[in-house]
């Protein structure tokens, strides 16, 4: 038995496919903020190898990748404190994922939901990678043993996932070498819903810009995407039970929560009875006082590409000094001879 005791790491990447939405920042990027600092040790990517699951423009896919760096930068991802560098630097991601795509079972990834919701009728026009993009985000995690995955709830079955890998795999081969990783999906806004129909969610990909709010938007675009979001004639109820059938209401209320450091409770008693023509605005006041320093500060980081991309680098030779004696160990543990 190979044992192994495992330090508290936290991993999490988001693809560069396009805009950042307020969904990847609550759901994402802002709890990756707050939990530098907090006893673990923190990795974030940008997983670009999982972007080119769907098509992109190469050109655009540097922009992306860029811009998304830009934004952990800008909403308070120390590149010392944390490791932040993009996937396709450090090849052990795919090397892992080798294996892991070796270890999954064609079952498991048939009932992965974001699949069948992705693919929709058209399954057989996917590519094998959109297919088996959660073994390679399994290995995402794994290569670094991290036990902490925050992430919001669309990705909760690719961490449960991961867990069965990880079991999987440990059983296989008779050790204890990678951890059973936690998902860590808290808080208000864990799913942000769409503006315009609370029952789907708010995705950089939706059909309206009117249904989403960008990192980007500048503070009018962000004051009249709120104002237009969907809503009902009631006035905000007096417990959180009154939000139950009220999904667009539900979701203004968690917006506001997430975004406020507030649960949505306290939101509730702020403004109990209180009329959309009030909460409204108050909301738009607090995204845009919260997101505009952000865009303001992305915009001044992608003025200097070079330095993104020089911090990019700096982190991957990091995540590289952590990821490759756990990949020398799999293929090992695997029976792979390395001379
Ligand atoms: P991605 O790029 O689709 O989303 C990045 C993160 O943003 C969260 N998120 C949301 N949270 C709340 N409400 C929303 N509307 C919303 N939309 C997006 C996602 O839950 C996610 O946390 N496969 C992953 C990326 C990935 C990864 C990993 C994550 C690759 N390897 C390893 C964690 C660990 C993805 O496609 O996320």
């Amino acid at each position: 038995m190979t044992e192994a005791v495992h330090t508290r790491r936290v991993f999490s990447g988001i693809k560069p496919s396009g805009g950042l939405t307020l969904g990847n920042y609550l759901g994402a990027i802002k709890r990756f903020v707050d939990m530098q600092g907090q006893g673990f040790e923190t990795i974030y990517c940008v997983v670009d190898m999982h972007a080119i699951t769907v098509w992109q423009n190469p050109a655009e896919l540097k922009h992306a990748t860029r811009e998304l760096t830009a934004a952990y930068l800008a909403s308070g991802i120390d590149p010392e404190q944390s490791i932040l560098f993009n996937q396709s630097q450090v090849a052990a991601h795919a090397e892992l994922g080798w294996i892991f795509n070796c270890v999954a079972r064609v079952g498991w990834m048939d009932r992965m939901t974001q699949f069948k919701e992705k693919a929709g009728k058209n399954a057989e026009k996917q590519s094998l990678g959109l297919y088996a993009y959660p073994a390679l985000m399994a290995a995402d995690i794994l290569l670094y043993h991290a036990t902490h995955v925050p992430v919001g709830d669309d990705q909760k079955q690719h961490v449960e996932l991961t867990r069965d890998i990880a079991q999987k795999f440990n059983n296989d081969f008779g050790v204890d070498f990678f951890p059973i990783t936690e998902p860590v999906i808290e808080g208000p806004a864990m799913r942000v819903m769409n503006l315009r129909d609370g029952t789907k969610k708010m995705s950089k990909s939706g059909d309206s810009d009117m249904e989403r709010i960008n990192m980007t938007d500048d503070a009018d675009t962000i004051a009249k995407k709120f104002r237009k979001a969907k809503t009902d004639p009631e006035p905000l109820p007096d417990s959180l039970d009154g939000l139950k059938d009220r999904p667009e209401a539900r979701n203004l209320v968690e917006i506001y929560a997430g975004l406020n450091n507030m649960t949505a409770e306290s939101v509730i008693a702020e403004y109990t009875g209180a009329q959309w023509g009030q909460f409204k605005p108050a909301l738009a006041d607090l995204a845009v006082a919260k997101l505009s320093p952000i865009s303001a500060r992305m915009a001044e980081l992608m003025n200097d590409p070079a330095e993104i991309d020089r911090l990019l680098g700096r982190g991957a030779e990091r995540a590289r000094e952590i990821a490759e004696p756990i990949l020398a160990k799999t293929y090992d543990i695997v029976g792979f001879v390395r001379g």
